[in-house]
C-alpha cells in the first residue's frame, strides 16, 4: 500500500481492511454472546460509523434493530469540544437494550453526550462500542464496553473516517504522516 494525499495532508497506510474485519468479527461475537435471547438496538453515530456498522451488522448473528443519530464535534483534524446534534434519533428506545456505536472514540465528548441523552429515555440498558479507541486522548470516566482496536493519539482516515469529508470510502485506515 502507498501513501495517499487528502486535501493538504499526506497519510500512510496503517490498518488493513483484513485486520479491521477480524477485529469486527470478534466484537460481533462478543456482543451477541452478551445479548443472547435479546433484541438490542444498535444506534450508530453518523457519518463516520456507516462502514463499520455495516460490517458489524453483517457479522452479528442474532436479531437486532438499528437506528442512527448524527453528531459532530470535529472541524478538520481537531476537536472543537462542543458536540452538536445534527440529526436526532428516529426510534423509540424506551424499555430497549441500546448499544451505542462509534467509529472512533477520541476525547469521548461525542459518546458521553450521546450516552447522557439516551440515559434519560427510560431505556432498559445502554452499552457502548467503538471500532477505534485513542486511550491517550480519552477524557471521560464512561466505560467503553466493546473496543475493536486501540490506537495512539494520531489522526486517522478511511473506513468511514474523514478528513474534511474526504477519505471515508477508503477500505483501509491511514494515519497522518508527521
Ligand atoms: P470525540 O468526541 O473527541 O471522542 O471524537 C469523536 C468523533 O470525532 C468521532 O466520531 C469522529 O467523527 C471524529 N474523530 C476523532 N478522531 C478522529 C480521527 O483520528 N480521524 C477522523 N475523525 C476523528
Ligand atoms: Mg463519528
Amino acid at each position: 500500500m502507498q501513501d495517499i494525499q487528502i486535501h493538504d495532508k499526506t497519510f500512510v497506510p496503517y490498518i488493513s481492511n483484513e485486520e479491521l474485519e477480524q477485529a469486527i468479527k470478534r466484537m460481533a461475537i462478543k456482543i451477541h454472546h452478551d445479548y443472547e435471547g435479546e433484541i438490542p438496538v444498535f444506534i450508530g453515530v453518523l457519518k463516520g460509523v456507516v462502514v463499520f456498522m455495516s460490517d458489524l451488522l453483517k457479522a452479528y448473528k442474532g436479531d437486532c434493530e438499528i437506528s442512527f443519530i448524527q453528531m459532530k464535534s470535529y472541524e478538520g483534524i481537531k476537536t472543537t469540544g462542543d458536540v452538536k446534534t445534527l440529526m436526532d434519533l428516529n426510534v423509540d428506545v424506551k424499555g430497549r437494550h441500546i448499544i451505542l456505536l462509534e467509529d472512533i472514540v477520541d476525547t469521548g465528548n461525542t459518546l458521553y453526550a450521546l450516552h447522557e441523552l439516551i440515559k434519560e429515555k427510560a431505556v432498559k440498558s445502554v452499552k457502548t462500542a467503538t471500532l477505534l479507541y485513542k486511550p491517550d486522548a480519552y477524557t471521560k470516566d464512561l466505560k467503553i464496553d466493546y473496543i475493536g482496536i486501540e490506537i495512539p493519539d494520531k489522526f486517522v482516515v478511511g473506513y468511514g473516517l474523514d478528513y474534511d469529508e474526504l477519505g471515508r470510502n477508503l477500505p483501509d485506515i491511514y494515519q497522518l504522516k508527521d
